[in-house]
């Protein structure tokens, strides 16, 4: 395989393709009821950088196990970061992504923070662009399904010492999915965490770092045994403001319509279907707000009934709506617990954008094949 090549874009990676794929059937089969991130495509995109040559090796090779050193760096000092988009197939067959450069952007910044080498958008986009070329018969056709792709970054160098690794290797991994929660597309409870914090100030929150989702592990447990399917993360500062969910972020809608979110802090995730979704909602003359929502300010809205309807959103999750926030000294129904109509609106503007239903006007929409 040559290193070197003056190709860009998808038509960079050389394409080394697996000598047996799964038949049409067991891939109909696997695509049946696909869940979320359990069953993954016939083949990974793949570049390597080192520190002498840079990224080379751009390539399409068979989906497999990797071959790590047990002393390479991310095994001990976790330096990786991760985004996640999606792959939506369209009525007429044709697939497409969205916003792919707003998260090759994001991917360039987490990766400057975790001292990680940046990719550039011609590479990311043309990883993305390769596998699904290849693995397009696995971008499922079904309601709410789409194909989740996984570009990730990790320090490979074997190496003990504590700086950065001066060989990484980049991969995108496919997964076909249906909706990230279990039980289809319906309202979640969620466990006000007010004891651990996901990122503090000057820390790695913005960044889409594994790190980050490690340290949310112990809370998102701690809320499945209060029976509720995700954390709810405080400032780690003050304790006192709404940050984020373990991997989505927050919005309320109060009881006039307007929309409010916690403001970009440095320390939450700048998710992409979270300013498409402030976007959208400017663009139809709703107000919107990004500052700083207390805790109890949302106890006492949801009380009072000035906050109506409260929803997650992200990749992954969309735009799920929330129907009960839990905490150590509280137990709280939002609106009347099911989905609200300024969530269920929202969240068929954005799907409607991205399945190709609707017309779309901010030009967010990739063709990948
Ligand atoms: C996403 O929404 O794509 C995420 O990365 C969240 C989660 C699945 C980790």
């Amino acid at each position: 395989m040559s290193s070197t090549t003056t190709a860009t874009g998808a038509d960079a990676f050389e394409r080394h393709l697996a000598t047996s794929v799964r038949s049409d059937e067991e891939r109909a089969r696997l695509m049946a009821e696909p869940g979320f991130g359990t069953v993954f495509t016939d083949h990974m995109a793949r570049i390597t950088w080192t520190e002498r040559d840079g990224w080379t090796h751009r390539r399409i090779e068979p989906y497999g196990p990797l071959q790590v050193d047990p002393a390479a760096a991310v095994l001990h000092y976790g330096q990786e970061i991760f985004e996640g988009l999606k792959a939506y197939r369209h009525a007429d067959g044709s697939v497409w992504t969205f916003r792919p450069e707003a998260n090759a952007a994001r991917f360039a910044a987490s990766a400057r923070r975790l001292a990680l080498p940046e990719l550039s958008v011609a590479d990311f986009l043309g990883a993305i662009e390769a596998l699904v070329q290849v693995d397009g018969a696995w971008v499922p056709s079904g309601e709410e399904t789409s194909l989740y792709l996984r570009p990730f970054m990790f320090a490979s160098e074997t190496f003990l010492g504590v700086r950065p690794s001066r060989e990484v290797e980049f991969l995108v991994i496919a997964s076909p999915v249906g909706p990230y929660f279990s039980g289809g597309v319906r309202p979640v409870s969620i466990w006000v965490d007010e004891t651990f914090h996901r990122a503090g100030p000057g820390g790695t929150g913005a960044a889409k770092c594994g790190g980050n989702y490690a340290a949310s592990l112990l809370p998102q447990q701690e809320a499945y045994a209060k029976g509720c399917e995700q954390v709810c993360f405080l400032d780690a500062a003050t304790g006192t403001y709404l940050e984020e969910l373990g991997g989505m972020n927050v919005m309320l809608v109060g009881a006039d319509g307007s929309v409010t979110t916690p403001a970009l802090s440095g320390t939450i995730l700048e998710g992409v279907t979270r300013s498409s979704i402030l976007a959208t909602l400017r663009a139809q003359g709703r107000t919107v707000t990004e500052r700083p929502i207390a805790l109890d300010e949302l106890r006492a809205g949801l009380a009072d009934g000035s906050v109506a309807e409260v929803f997650a959103c992200g990749t992954a999750a969309v735009v799920t709506p929330i129907g009960r926030l839990k905490g150590e000294d509280f137990d709280l129904t939002v609106g009347d617990g099911t989905t609200g109509p300024v969530t269920a609106s929202i969240r068929r503007t954005l799907t409607d954008i991205q399945y190709g239903r609707s017309a779309d006007e901010h030009g967010w929409l990739h063709r990948l094949a």
